[in-house]
């Protein structure tokens, strides 16, 4: 097996750590409950987890704000409960990827407060410090993803700081060379320990225009959006120099693979496809030397026609660089939910798509159990992306809310009160319930990951587009001489399969409907919303 293997060919799952189990009752969820949950990870088949941050942080981004990037939260455990996790994770042969939050840190992290105290002061440089614009306001026009602009006054000292977040959140200084040496000992420290990669945080904009230009308006912003969409951010994100930056952050973290295993960076990249490919580090030789897996977040926000999904995928295909490893996501835990995207049987087709198209995919936690967004009451929200800017749609409690693992009170996740509400439908909708029943969506996922792993064509097989009528996404995935037909009626009707297509000695694998229709005679159609994988020899 290749170093790269697993990260290439495995499926990566993604736990929002505050809401995945509670161990000591305080309704939020811990290390010690994820190192509880292990072999139900395992059970599932995915290869690696990825943690969203469980730092020491005052939690004003739940997290994505923290004030020490080498300890734990104590809301999550110790370092010693991580190396207990650590341990047990490689026991089972999961890998650990860890979040890492580069762009900013929190206005608490002591590089920050000894930056503020004064003009002088050595850590002055490590943040965005900027004299006020001759009309004393903020020294340019860029905005806060959370609201407002992305400049603060520090009164004592007369200065603006940038935050492209919270005002909690202020941006490192990612041209000096202390901040960029500080945090790679960052990633070395977490190495160390074990760890098998990072997921990194807003890796587009570490670097902004030295210069601090303006944005220039953006010709399509409808008023009543999201008012960030105002202007175009062609002067704080994806600047020419992050090229630097990744290719330095790769070596640091290249440092650590061995033969037998490689370790992974992850980019959050929410950029159109040329920039994207971008990130993949495609030096003057031809080498990837930048990210192994900048995120793909195509389908997240896609039409959801099928037309539109073929569109996505062979773009991407054909955009990819010589030898670039795909990835695909479906949701994370910014983003709405896939069932409540698409519907319920919806799901079903999408869990189907993700996990057979060529690419590595990254499931989010409770998507394996059809979990839909959660409403959450006025006096419940936590997240400050709806408290700063409400009623257009922004808040992501819906999407972080408890995982569901059985009947139990607050479905098994706490014995205290939880930290967001559980909503409706978990009595059944549960891990427990679900692993019992033969049609639950739970069980199609194991059965499609089981199916991914024990197929080379599925996890490392080419990948060849088909046309099957225009409510059905057809493709092929082929390894050697073994080739398999996906078909995903998107349709509300009944859709023929091409006899072409079904080939000779058609072996059904799969199908999204879990209700017996367990062959391929003659005359069979896709049922509405049906999707089929089948092993095929072309006719
Ligand atoms: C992206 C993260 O996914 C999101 O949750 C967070 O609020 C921002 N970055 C800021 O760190």
């Amino acid at each position: 097996m290749s170093a790269d293997a697993w990260w290439k060919n495995g499926i990566v799952y993604q736990i929002y750590p505050r809401s995945f189990q509670d161990s000591d009752g305080d309704g939020i969820g811990d290390l010690a409950g994820i190192r509880r949950r292990l072999d139900y990870l395992v059970a599932l088949g995915v290869d690696a987890i990825w943690i969203s941050p469980i730092y020491p942080s005052p939690m004003a981004d739940f997290g994505y704000d923290i004030s020490d990037y080498c300890d734990v939260d104590s809301r999550f455990g110790t370092l010693a409960d991580f190396d207990a996790l650590a341990a047990d994770a490689r026991a089972r042969g999961l890998k650990l990827i860890l979040d890492f939050v580069p762009n900013h840190t929190s206005d608490r992290h002591p590089w920050f407060i000894e930056s503020r105290s004064a003009r002088e002061s050595p850590k002055r440089g490590w943040y965005l410090w900027r004299d006020p614009a001759p009309d004393g306001g903020p020294p340019n026009n860029w905005l806060s993803h959370f609201g407002g602009p992305a400049w603060t006054l520090d009164e004592a000292s007369g200065q603006y700081y940038c935050h492209s977040f919270l005002k909690a959140q202020p941006d490192l200084n990612w041209r000096n060379p202390q901040v960029r040496e500080a945090m790679f000992e960052v990633l070395r420290f977490w190495l160390r320990r074990g760890v098998d990669g990072f997921r990194v945080d807003v890796l587009s904009d570490l670097i902004k225009d030295e210069l601090f230009r303006d944005n220039p308006a953006n010709p399509a912003f409808v008023p009543g959006e999201n008012p960030l969409l105002q202007l175009l951010p062609i002067h704080n994100t994806d600047q020419p120099d992050m090229q630097d930056i990744v290719f330095e952050m790769r070596r640091v973290t290249d440092a650590f693979s061995d033969p037998a295993s490689s370790r992974v960076l992850i980019g959050e990249l929410y950029l159109p496809l040329p920039r994207l490919m971008h990130y993949y580090g495609r030096n003057a030789e031809g080498l990837l030397q930048g990210v192994q897996l900048p995120f793909n977040f195509q389908l997240v926000g896609a039409k959801w026609l099928p037309a539109e999904i073929d569109r996505i995928v062979r773009e991407y295909e054909a955009a990819l660089p010589p030898g670039a490893a795909p990835n695909w996501v479906l949701g994370n835990h910014d983003k709405p939910r896939i069932a409540s995207r698409v519907g319920p049987q919806g799901a079903r087709l999408a869990a189907m798509l993700l996990l057979t198209l060529r690419g590595t995919p990254t499931l989010y936690y409770g998507d394996e159990l059809g979990m839909a967004d959660v409403p959450i009451p006025p006096d419940r929200v936590q997240d400050p992306a709806e408290k700063n800017v409400p009623g257009k749609g922004l808040g992501r409690d819906p999407v972080r809310t408890p995982m569901r693992w059985s009947g139990e009170p607050n479905a098994g996740f706490t014995t205290g009160t939880p930290w967001l509400p559980l909503g409706e439908g978990w009595a059944e909708g549960n891990v427990e319930a679900q692993a019992q029943d033969a049609s639950s969506m739970l069980t199609l996922y194991r059965r499609l990951i089981a199916l991914r792993r024990r197929e080379p064509a599925l996890h490392e097989g080419s990948y060849a587009p088909l046309a099957a009528g225009p409510e059905v996404l057809a493709y092929a995935r082929a390894h050697g001489a073994r080739r398999l037909v996906v078909l995903l009626n998107f349709g509300a009707t009944p859709a023929p399969i091409p006899s072409q297509l079904l080939g000779v000695d058609a072996e059904l694998l799969a199908s999204t409907h879990a209700d017996g229709e367990a062959s391929l005679h003659e005359g069979r159609m896709l049922r509405p919303l049906e999707g089929l994988v089948f092993a095929s020899a072309p006719a």
